[in-house]
């Protein structure tokens, strides 16, 4: 990569354009582009650059994931439900050679049964749950820190 700088692209899946007004027992009152703004935030501070987008299509993510190499030294990745059942996005993340930290807005693991499993997780560096919006700038800053340890300034 040319320039030095660290560059993150954070990506979210389905109904997550919806956060504000989705389950906000559940995910919080904070809206997406909040919770975004406030992830950017903390990049800047730590002399990153963050790329914020969502979509609802699994191929899309599929795509983004496949395009990032060479252009992002990370992905943050909330796919949403897709999670529990996306291998096309298990295999992207694998091949896409570009470490990845999963997030999610609640705690996956004491939720439904269905919700307990990620079929993304083993592709993943590590992941970030149950923080609400928080988990957002608290993956910035982990990504960062690995990134860091491994000579990207
Ligand atoms: C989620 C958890 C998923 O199970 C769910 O389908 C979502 C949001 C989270 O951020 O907590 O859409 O990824």
């Amino acid at each position: 990569m040319s320039d030095a700088r660290i560059k993150l692209l954070f990506l979210s899946g389905p109904n997550l354009q919806l956060l504000g007004t989705r389950e906000p027992a559940i995910y919080g009152h904070e809206t997406l582009e909040t919770i975004y703004e406030r992830a950017w935030a903390r990049a800047l501070e730590l002399n990153a650059d963050m790329d914020g987008r969502q979509t609802n299509h699994e191929g899309t993510i599929v795509d983004w994931i496949g395009e990032s190499y060479g252009f992002f030294d990370a992905i943050l990745l909330n796919p949403g439900a897709y999670t529990h059942t996306s291998l096309a996005i298990h295999d992207a993340i694998a091949g896409a050679g570009v470490p990845t930290i999963e997030v999610h807005l609640s705690n996956i693991y004491a939720r439904e049964e269905f919700r307990r499993h990620s079929v993304i997780a083993s592709a993943c560096v590590g992941s970030i749950v149950g923080f609400r919006g928080d988990g957002y700038v608290l993956a910035v800053e982990a990504v960062v820190r690995y990134l860091r340890a491994r000579g990207k300034h």
